[in-house]
């Protein structure tokens, strides 16, 4: 029971984030690429700390004054929607 009532609180807690990433995603970054940028055939994104380095350059490039764990849970929204690199 009490295994349960941890994992769906650690499910809920990564389903915020995500909704969070998604939204901050929509706000900021669909303006220079959609989504065609994550999937393109030579992405440069090989790794998580690709993708992390890559969101956090975006962002700063962009000046959009993010918390890091603002930066964070886009960078687990990207991951989950298109990248699925392991942590
Ligand atoms: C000012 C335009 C611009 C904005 C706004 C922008 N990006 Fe980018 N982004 C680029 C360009 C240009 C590239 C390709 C860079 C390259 O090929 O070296 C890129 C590439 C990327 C990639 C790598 C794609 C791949 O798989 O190769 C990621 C991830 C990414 N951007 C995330 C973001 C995020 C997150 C945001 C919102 C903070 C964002 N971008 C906003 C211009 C932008």
């Amino acid at each position: 029971m009490r295994k349960i009532l941890l994992l769906s609180i650690l499910l809920a807690g990564t389903s915020f984030a995500n909704e969070e990433g998604g939204e901050l995603h929509e706000e900021s970054c669909v303006r220079c690429h959609d989504s065609g940028m994550y999937t393109r055939d030579n992405s440069k994104i090989q790794n998580h700390f690709d993708l992390r380095s890559q969101v956090s350059a975006c962002a700063n490039n962009l000046g959009t004054g993010w918390f890091p764990d603002e930066e964070g849970s886009v960078v687990d929204y990207l991951n989950n929607q298109y990248y699925k690199f392991k942590e």
